[in-house]
């Protein structure tokens, strides 16, 4: 049956206030709880923030009064709904596990959305996105190993590939480099614009975290390798926020916040198994209802128009999580040697011209070396080889996509070698 969140009855605001205990109490178990379960707690976690954060942005901005103290009363609510999603992580789950859930929710949702997204300038930017997101997973799953004795699949459970990626010393480009095209906001479906808020919101509360908990570990290799992805995931902020269209009100972007929180919710409640998490989605899905009908009155009053134009009369799904192993693995074979264009475009690096502005940031950037690359050389050093969960296939084929990533300029001396890999390759991980 059609889901049209205009029309499902929402809970009124009045009772959206909830007492500490209620905020504050639940948590799961991080050995019991499902992988899938653990990216959707961190992707509403980075939902919230945006929610809240765009409200406090708008009524600064904002003049007629309902409209703020619409947002002076929600601000309230998206902020304690954020308290409980994100305080559900127990306070066993070390920085680094966390991490590798985080880099696991930008594999598994990036993937699921380009293969879910009408506009295909827009899928190819996930595609490309991902392969970087794919290559900060393996990097970080080293540290995990090496500090904590885990392996990615302690997180990941098997359902995400643990492998080298588009190399992390490649992701760091001019910014203007990485501005995207913008879509039309009258042609554009609402899937198109759902998908974009939910990954922006997913990629600024990546940026966040670890620029709140990369520092919370002795080795100063580690801390630079945080800083060094988390200016990555600054970049890929850039990049998806550029795809939106600038022209979007005011008024547009609250009917589109409170619509991408209704949306998220309602696929994470017909996805949920934990029976700790469910409630949780049902209750924000009622609340977030509510905030929805409140923006589309405030859309129709000031803006005179019809919020279906913007929103449709269906529920969309930006963010269903299941393994993708097999597309990620596609992608990574055909485009690990892609670079962004100057010209909002896409090229494979031998087409990538000598003064390519990215060139300059990398060289710069990397004058001491790269962190994510001397992270390999650590663990090979002491294992014999990199931390590798893949299918044989996949790692059979590895020495050739290192080969595939080489760029000609804006590589460090640490860079590991396809030769290297290949002798990795050759040797068995003893855990
Ligand atoms: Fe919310
Ligand atoms: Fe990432
Ligand atoms: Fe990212
Ligand atoms: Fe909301």
């Amino acid at each position: 049956m059609k889901f049209n969140p205009l029309k499902e009855k929402g809970m009124p605001l009045e009772k959206q206030i909830r007492t500490w205990h209620d905020i504050a109490h639940r948590k799961y178990n991080k050995n019991d709880v499902d992988c899938y379960s653990r990216t959707r707690q961190i992707l509403m976690n980075g939902i919230e923030v945006e929610a809240w954060n765009f409200k406090h942005n708008f009524s600064r901005l904002c003049e007629h009064q309902d409209t703020m103290e619409f947002l002076a009363q929600t601000k309230r609510i998206e902020d304690a709904q954020q308290t409980t999603i994100n305080w559900l992580a127990p306070s066993d789950q070390s920085v680094l596990e966390t991490t590798l859930g985080y880099e696991q929710v930008a594999v598994d949702l990036t993937a699921w959305m380009a293969q879910n997204e009408p506009d295909p300038y827009v899928k190819e930017t996930f595609d490309f996105g991902l392969l970087e997101d794919f290559d900060h997973l393996y990097r970080y799953s080293q540290w995990a190993y090496m500090i904590h004795g885990i392996t990615p699949n302690d997180v990941v459970q098997g359902q995400t590939d643990v492998i080298l990626g588009r190399p992390t010393q490649n992701h760091h480009n001019c910014n203007i480099v990485r501005l995207r095209k913008h879509y039309d906001k009258k042609s554009a479906s609402p899937q198109t614009k759902v998908n974009i808020l939910t990954l922006v919101s997913g990629e600024q509360q990546t940026h966040n975290y670890y620029g709140e908990h990369g520092f919370t570990y002795g080795s100063e290799l580690l801390r630079e390798t945080y800083a060094e992805i988390k200016d990555v995931e600054e970049e890929h902020v850039t990049m998806y926020e550029s795809l939106i269209d600038p022209s979007e009100s005011f008024y547009e972007k609250l009917l589109l916040h409170e619509f991408t929180e209704v949306c998220t919710y309602h696929n994470c409640m017909i996805d949920e198994n934990d029976e700790l998490l469910m409630p949780i989605w049902e209750e924000f899905l009622a609340m977030e209802l509510d905030h929805l009908h409140t923006a589309a009155e405030l859309f129709k009053k000031y803006e005179k128009r019809d919020p279906q134009e913007v929103i449709g009369e269906e529920v969309v799904h930006p963010c269903h999580f299941t393994s993708q192993k097999e597309y990620v693995a596609k992608i990574l074979n055909d485009e690990i040697g892609k670079r962004l264009g100057s010209d909002k475009d896409y090229q494979f690096i031998k087409d990538i011209p000598e003064d390519w502005a990215s060139y300059k940031v990398q060289e710069l950037a990397g004058k001491d070396g790269s962190p994510s690359e001397v992270t390999i050389r650590v663990i090979a050093e002491q294992k014999g080889r990199d931390l590798v969960c893949a299918s044989e296939e996949l790692e059979a084929n590895l020495p050739k996509l290192a080969k595939k990533s080489l760029q000609n300029k804006g590589m460090t001396e640490d860079t590991v070698t396809p030769e290297e890999y290949e002798k990795f390759s050759k040797e068995k991980f003893e855990l």
